[in-house]
């Protein structure tokens, strides 16, 4: 049985850009500086402007520029990694905003403690971004004025071997992006059986090997290194590419079901429609097909005020817009060239409509 409902189309993932290739041995991962994907898209998303004013050429994301939009109300940075983008869309808040930033992973965590021990507008949430109505009622915070996540991991998080998400560096079998609790995948791969597993290395990774690789590892003794499973996933493999490491889409999935990497997703998007003012801005930066097209699914269903033709539900045919001009970015041509990991980067953003959000109980 598959794990989702919708079966991956036959087109392949595009890369994660956060994943490692073949080519990586020269690194590309290790010459990556920053991750911010589609800065100054998603943070003029965010705030609802069609651009940034001009940066006076002042590197220093932390201090405030002179061309300040001085946009009061509050944010949310849903996955601040190093705190790029929360960095940028700082410096067009005003003195009075509030920017709540989120994050699963410690080390991504100290690091917006940091910036918040250093302005006052940031507040750091160590949670999965799917706890957002509760965390910001802790606050208490009940709408807030835009919502930006920039999706997946980061390369601080594959670049530490130790994090087990590379099949480049040895390190634990681990891939959770919060490390203080849940289990590891090697603890996953002791008990799980191997048709669960190939189901996962399908529905997560689209890997259409996924049962001969499934037997393949369930017969190793312990997983105690990343290496070793890649070396045994490659030796497994019938079909290698040019490029790409074979073990790519087997960790890709394996990482994605640890961290219910989907199902986050489905829940923030869904709280979106509560937690967003009328007029507030959603904006989420994806890297791959499974995730893009649960946002655009997400938004044609809320936009349109009908479903989409592929979801044959015994629903009624009409539902409440709350979400109005839903639009993709992608990423410039000198971005990719500057980076190639945002190549495989969307950017999709909508706008709160004033409809009053209903419980689906209710629509
Ligand atoms: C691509 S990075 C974000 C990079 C960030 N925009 C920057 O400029 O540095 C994604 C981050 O989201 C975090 N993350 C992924 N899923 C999450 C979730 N469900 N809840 C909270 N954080 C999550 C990861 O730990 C990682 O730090």
């Amino acid at each position: 049985m598959s794990l989702l409902n919708n079966k991956p189309e036959n087109k392949p993932l595009s890369n994660v850009n956060h994943t490692e290739t073949a080519d990586d041995t020269h690194s590309d991962e290790l010459s990556f500086v920053h991750d911010a994907v589609l800065l100054p898209e998603t943070v003029a998303a965010v705030l609802g402007v069609k651009s940034l004013p001009k940066q006076t050429g002042n590197d220093d994301q932390n201090s405030v520029d002179q061309n300040s939009l001085n946009i009061s109300g509050i944010y949310v940075d849903a996955t601040f990694g190093r705190g790029g983008h929360s960095r940028l869309l700082l410096s067009q808040l005003a003195d009075d905003a509030q920017l709540i930033v989120f994050d699963k992973d410690p080390t991504a965590i100290s690091v917006a403690q940091e910036l918040a021990s250093t302005d006052s507008r940031v507040k750091v949430v160590h949670d999965s971004f799917a706890t957002l109505t509760d965390s910001l009622a802790a606050m208490g915070i009940v709408q807030v004025d835009g919502l930006m996540a920039d999706l997946g991991i980061s390369s601080p998080q594959i670049d530490d071997g130790s994090r087990g998400f590379s099949f480049m560096r040895d390190g634990a079998v681990d891939m959770r992006m919060d490390t203080s609790r849940g289990q590891s995948v090697a603890e996953w791969l002791m008990k799980v059986d191997d048709e669960t597993l190939a189901n996962v290395l399908y529905d997560f990774g689209e890997e259409r090997h996924s049962r001969r690789i499934a037997r393949a590892i369930k017969q190793m003794e312990s997983y105690k290194s990343t290496l070793e499973l890649a070396e045994v996933i490659k030796v497994a493999h019938p079909n290698w590419q040019r490029g790409k490491h074979p073990a790519t889409q087997s960790f890709q999935a394996m990482r994605i079901f640890i961290n219910n990497e989907l199902g986050d997703v489905d829940a923030f998007l869904e709280q979106s429609i509560p937690i967003l003012k009328s007029g507030g801005q959603l904006a989420v930066i994806s890297f791959h097909s499974l995730e893009d097209r649960r946002i655009k699914q997400f938004l044609q269903r809320h936009s349109k005020g009908q479903y989409p033709e592929d979801e044959k539900l015994p629903m009624p045919p009409n539902r409440p817009r709350y979400f109005s001009k839903p639009k993709r970015v992608g990423p410039s041509k000198a971005e990719t060239s500057q980076n190639p990991r945002s190549r495989s980067a969307w950017l999709r953003m909508a706008t709160r409509t004033d409809i009053d959000y209903l419980p689906v109980s209710d629509q």
